[in-house]
């Protein structure tokens, strides 16, 4: 099947794409290249452009009628952009998206996949979330994740679009092929300082945050190898109307996590584990940052037939992996 990955040449949506591809799919690439690489779609059709952009989307629906479905990755992503410039992400993760939405549903492209985020979920005494737990994200990025999903649930209501929205928990690691992974050399979630301390290119990996209300007082996440994450985004492009039927709506939202809930200094552990002493040193929590949860994936084995299946040992030599490589693929 041939899919539109928008945000395909960036972190999930090119790893997407290679699983898209290593299933024996086509992957059409959407991408401004504005956060992406070039370098991560060789191969594949990449289309640049805004994929708000209506006559662009036109033009890659003229040239590809056979597109099967979307899948849209493409956002801007930084948490602490967002408190900066709330607008330019309320612009660019909803409107441009919904720009995009009703052009496809225009021209009978109706199955979508959005990238959505388990950052919309209120805290949960047990930590544990599902899907139908309370939402109240934190910031201005994670709402636009919210009203999207919602204004997407209303759209579907009301005409042929059907949707699945995926929640990812903490994406980590790369393809197993090192094909593509995240751009920056320096990522500023948890993993990326951690790969930082041990290169030495800090002095310590700071643990933020030791007072919390969990097991080991730091803060708590749901770490899933993002290849598992890509598997999921495959059983969804070939399940999708099964999927829908069997839930018995026009648009679902799907939970993707490990069900596992990981502290740092869990996570400290099992990155020592795989490669060796890193300097530590304690600090308070950052503003805004969440205490944590993490997934119950039962709706995504049910409808998707899907679970995670590589552990954090794994995501965390994966990660790894692709920093030695990353300058190679990137070119910077
Ligand atoms: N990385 C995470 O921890 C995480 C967690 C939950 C959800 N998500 C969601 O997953 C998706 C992918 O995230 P990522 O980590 O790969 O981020 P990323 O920044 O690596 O990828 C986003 C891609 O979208 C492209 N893009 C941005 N605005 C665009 C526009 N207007 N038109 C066309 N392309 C545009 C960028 O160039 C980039 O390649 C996003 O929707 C994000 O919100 C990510």
């Amino acid at each position: 099947m041939k899919v539109l990955v928008t945000g395909g040449a960036g972190y999930i949506g090119s790893t997407v794409a290679t699983a898209l591809a290593e299933a024996g799919h086509v992957p059409v690439v959407l991408d401004d290249l504005s956060r992406g690489a070039r370098a991560f779609t060789r191969g594949w059709d990449l289309y640049v452009g805004d994929y708000g952009d209506r006559a662009l989307i036109r033009h890659i629906i003229g040239e590809h009628p056979d597109l099967h479905a979307t899948i849209h990755c493409g956002a801007k992503i930084v948490v602490p952009d967002s408190v900066a410039h709330p607008y330019d992400y309320y612009l660019t993760n909803v409107s441009r998206s919904l720009e995009l939405v009703d052009e496809l549903v225009q021209r009978g492209k109706a199955r979508f996949i959005f990238s959505s985020s388990g950052s919309v979920y209120a805290p949960s005494d047990s930590f544990e979330v599902h899907e139908e737990s309370p939402l109240a994200p934190t910031s201005p990025y994670a709402r636009t994740k919210m009203v999207l999903e919602m204004a997407l649930a209303d759209i579907a209501a009301g005409t042929d679009l059907r949707v699945i929205s995926l929640r990812y928990f903490n994406p980590i690691g790369a393809s197993p092929s090192l094909r593509s992974g995240t751009r920056d050399a320096l990522p500023s979630h948890v993993l990326g300082r951690l790969v930082a301390a041990a290169r030495g290119d800090v002095e310590s990996f700071v643990i933020t945050g030791t007072d919390l209300p969990t097991r080991d007082g730091t803060g708590l996440r749901d770490y899933v190898h993002v290849w598992d994450l890509a598997r999921a985004h495959v059983a969804a492009v070939e399940r999708f109307d099964d999927a829908l039927q069997q839930d018995g709506v026009a648009s679902s939202v799907i939970n993707l996590g490990t069900g596992q809930g990981v502290t740092v200094r869990e996570l400290v552990a099992a990155f020592e584990r795989v490669s060796g002493p890193v300097p530590i040193s304690e600090g308070p929590p950052r503003p805004g940052d969440a205490i944590g949860a993490w997934a119950n994936v039962d709706k995504a084995a049910r409808l998707l037939g899907w679970r995670s299946e590589l552990g954090l040992d794994d995501g965390i030599a994966s990660a790894l992996a692709w920093d030695r490589r990353r300058a190679e693929v990137v070119g910077e």
